[in-house]
């Protein structure tokens, strides 16, 4: 056997499949020749063993709690950098100069505006719409608006989507929370940095005067950071796949917007906050652990866990860290979430069960009473976060479409469904 090839054995015929080193991480075993070899395929439900894609841009070790942006920490990148320093970082594998960032900067500033057709785009919605129905419809409708960058083939026209996507976003999600409570859009403005326009075209009314929190503006940004890519999670695998058959890029985004809406996802935070407001005091904490320990009781402590790390999870730290800081500044100190939550966290680090099965607090189990504090509605969670995904999703496709191996993705299944059975006509069934 080649020293670098795993052997298997199937149903008696044994061959040999090549094993693949990253840079970092576990190795991979192509088993792309598999069915070819032996006539089978392999099943994984959830894909807790296999590895969908090549990539280059993060890297997230489960078990140690690291993740890197391209090779940098994510706690430098949160602590030193702002949030459009990452997105040309994730979408050019480098960090920029000051001329870079200067220019890159000004390039996503002049594309802040909407189609002016997106107000009348908005008015078909019910003002109780939930903002991530609108998201999804909005990005979709993107690709309508923007006939000119839809062109996958044309690496100018990828690239001019890339930076409308980034610079939209912010826009499209401010028009959908001013359209949900009934107050009139505002435009964006931008002599503002990326995250302070978004807050004032989230919470400024054009009757007063809007002055921006710095402490505030760079929570939001640090938040943005913590969640702008994250390897290949449902939301991100979502829009590779819907790339895969050349879809163009604003449609793929829906596909990963509609993916991150989920409670298991992106919806935890949202789910996390209710669950806090649910516990309502620190002496009902011993209740929901037991309920969350139970296996009759289909409760889960929400913002606890995840897929890949069995350790904390590093951009809970960060949250952790800006939460607090938050609260200090809106002088919440002593909000009653706030504490539920740090004594919820403390229980849950020491009891067995959290401990045995390595369910650490996640990223979501801080950032809900953050972004509550800093005035959104909880409706409003996800979208915060698929705006700061937005620049993954849209790193992720592009690398994606620059692949020559790129395939159109198309798994395989176990059938288990009835076999070939005889048509019978409808007058003749019992
Ligand atoms: N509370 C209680 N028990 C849990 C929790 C939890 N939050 N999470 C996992 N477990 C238990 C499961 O019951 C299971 O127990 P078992 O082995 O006895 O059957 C074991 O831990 C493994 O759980 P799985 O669901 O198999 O792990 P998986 O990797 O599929 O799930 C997930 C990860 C979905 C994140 C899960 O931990 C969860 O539901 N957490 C709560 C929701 C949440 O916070 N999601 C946010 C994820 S982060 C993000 O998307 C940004």
């Amino acid at each position: 056997m080649q020293p670098n090839n795993a052997q298997i054995t199937v149903q008696g015929k044994t061959i040999e499949l090549p094993i693949r080193k990253g840079t970092i991480g576990p190795d991979i075993i192509d088993i792309a020749s598999l069915y070819k070899k032996t006539g089978t395929f392999t099943y994984d439900p959830g894909f807790t063993s296999t590895a969908s894609c090549e990539s280059r841009i993060t890297y997230i070790d489960g078990n140690q709690g690291i993740l890197l942006y391209c090779g940098y920490p994510i706690d430098d990148l949160a602590e030193h950098g702002d949030f459009l320093e990452t997105c040309y970082l994730l979408l050019f594998g480098s960090l920029p100069n000051r001329a870079n960032k200067k220019e890159f900067d000004h390039l996503v500033q002049q594309h802040h505006m909407v189609d002016e057709q997106f107000s009348r785009f908005f008015q078909g919605f019910r003002r109780d719409s939930h903002p991530m129905a609108v998201m999804v419809a909005c990005l979709g409708a993107m690709s309508a608006f923007y006939h000119d960058s839809i062109d996958i083939t044309d690496p100018q026209q990828r690239n001019i989507a890339s930076i409308r996507l980034i610079a939209k976003i912010p826009t499209l999600a401010a028009m959908a929370y001013k359209y949900s409570i009934s107050q009139p859009f505002i435009y964006p403005l931008n002599t503002l940095h990326y995250t302070e326009n978004f807050l004032r075209m989230c919470f400024a009314v054009p009757c007063e005067t809007y002055s921006i929190n710095p402490i505030i503006a760079r929570a939001i940004d640090r938040i943005f950071i913590l969640h702008a890519d994250h390897e290949q999670n449902a939301s991100t695998s979502t829009v590779r796949l819907a790339g895969s058959s050349g879809a163009n890029p604003f449609a793929c985004i829906a596909a990963g917007v509609a993916c991150l809406w989920g409670p298991a996802h992106g919806g935890a935070n949202e789910a996390c906050l209710k669950m806090l407001e649910e516990i309502g005091s620190v002496q009902r904490i011993p209740e929901f652990i037991n309920r969350a320990k139970n296996k009759k009781d289909p409760f889960r402590l929400m913002g606890f866990g995840h897929r890949v790390y069995k350790n904390y999870d590093p951009r809970a730290k960060i949250m952790q860290k800006t939460c607090h800081e938050v609260l200090k500044e809106l002088d919440l100190k002593d909000d009653p979430l706030l504490k539920i939550a740090v004594e919820l966290e403390d229980i849950a680090l020491h009891d067995e069960y959290f401990i045995e099965k390595k369910l650490y607090p996640n990223v979501d189990f801080y950032s809900g009473i953050t972004l509550k504090a800093l005035g959104f509605p909880t409706s409003m969670f996800t979208v915060l976060f698929a705006l700061a995904r937005s620049v993954g999703w849209v790193a992720q496709w592009k690398e994606m479409i620059e692949d020559p191996a790129q395939k159109i993705g198309r798994p395989r299944q176990l059938y288990t469904g009835p076999s070939k059975r005889n048509y019978i006509q409808i007058q003749k069934r019992p």
